[in-house]
């Protein structure tokens, strides 16, 4: 079954080819971020302008790339949410269209869900079951996987999410928007010992984060050492990587072991994290836990994960009626 996905639910518009919900033909991100990043995040009534002037564009782009036309294509999944309304809409209201015109079915897909799935489009996908990492800009939290569409929240921030805290920590440091990876490339200059930040394990045996004290404890830092916090840069974002991949790492392994997992996975923006992807791996050796990641690509907001999630949804469920509408907040 051919599906092409659909997604626009914060600040990239996206499409992609999808086959059997693990085949990638084709997948194309417009990112908005050069339209954002003067204002420091991302500024909802702009992005929704920005899908509607490139979505018809990035969805020809993913056809053409995909080799095949439009009229072999079996079906449309579209993000419903959570995510900016206005934007969520952009996307939603062309995939029905579309599909409608094309006399195809679609269905929504939970974009958490999809970034769940993103690991079933690399070469090594998880049996079931197993736990998820999905720590993104917008929501940190574990998850036990049991099916394609079974999922059971375990636990999640009561605060910032984790790629929330990496944003943050790098506007207080002047260093840009989004701060992810530009904290992640800084702090491989740095030495992660030099100063210790606090670790927020809340209950160390439940799965709940919580990361706003490291952030507010970087921002102590910066007014305590205010005349040479500039030259300690690198030690800050390495100190501050460190200890929030310590946590991260900690729960998912905690709750592999609590619900006799032998797999996990990580998935999200954050997943891109080199220091995340190499701690998770090491911690997990000893446990003989297998680590799942997907590709640098398929980490951040794609539409292939929307048409992996899209196809499991299709096949057990049929096709969605147009009544369906998006929703703002995680459900
Ligand atoms: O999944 P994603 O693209 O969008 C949401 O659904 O939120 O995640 C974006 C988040 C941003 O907060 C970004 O700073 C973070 O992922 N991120 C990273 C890295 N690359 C992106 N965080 C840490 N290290 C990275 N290399
Ligand atoms: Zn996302």
């Amino acid at each position: 079954m051919i599906i092409l996905g659909i997604e626009t639910s914060c600040d990239e518009t996206a499409a992609s080819v999808v086959d059997n919900g693990t085949a990638i033909f084709s997948s194309v991100v417009s990112s908005q971020v050069d339209v954002h990043s003067r204002y420091g995040g991302v500024v909802p009534e702009l992005a929704s302008r920005e899908h509607m002037g490139t979505i018809v564009t990035v969805v020809r782009e993913a056809i053409r790339q995909s080799g095949i036309g439009q009229e072999r294509l079996d079906a449309i999944a579209v993000t419903l949410g959570p995510g900016l309304v206005g934007c969520l809409l952009v996307g939603f209201s062309f995939a029905k269209a579309y599909a409608f015109g094309l006399g195809i079915p679609w269905t929504g897909v939970n974009h958490l869900e999809g970034h769940i799935h993103s690991v079933f489009l690399g070469p090594d996908p998880p049996p079931f079951p197993f736990i998820s990492l999905l720590a993104s800009g917008g929501h940190t939290g574990i998850y036990l996987v049991t099916s394609h569409t079974g999922m059971e929240l375990l636990g999640q921030t009561r605060d910032d999410a984790a790629g929330e805290a990496f944003d943050k920590v790098a506007k207080m440091l002047g260093l840009g928007y989004p701060g992810g990876s530009i904290i992640g490339n800084l702090a491989e200059k740095g030495d992660p010992g030099k100063i210790d930040f606090p670790r927020p394990y809340l209950d160390k045996s439940g799965f709940d984060f919580s990361f706003s004290g490291i952030k507010t404890s970087v921002s102590r830092f910066i007014r305590t050492h205010s005349a040479e916090y500039k030259e300690m840069t690198p030690d800050i974002a390495a100190g501050f990587q460190e200890a929030v991949v310590d946590v991260l790492s900690y729960k998912l392994l905690l709750a592999a072991k609590a619900k006799r997992c032998k797999h996990v996975s990580i998935v999200g923006g954050v997943a891109a994290n080199k220091r995340l992807r190499e701690k998770i791996i090491k911690d997990a050796g000893p446990t003989g836990i297998k680590v799942h990641m997907p590709s640098h690509a398929l980490c951040g907001d794609n539409a292939a994960m929307i048409a992996a999630a899209g196809y499991y949804l299709l096949i057990n469920g049929g096709p969605q009626d147009l009544s369906l509408d998006v929703f703002s907040r995680a459900k």
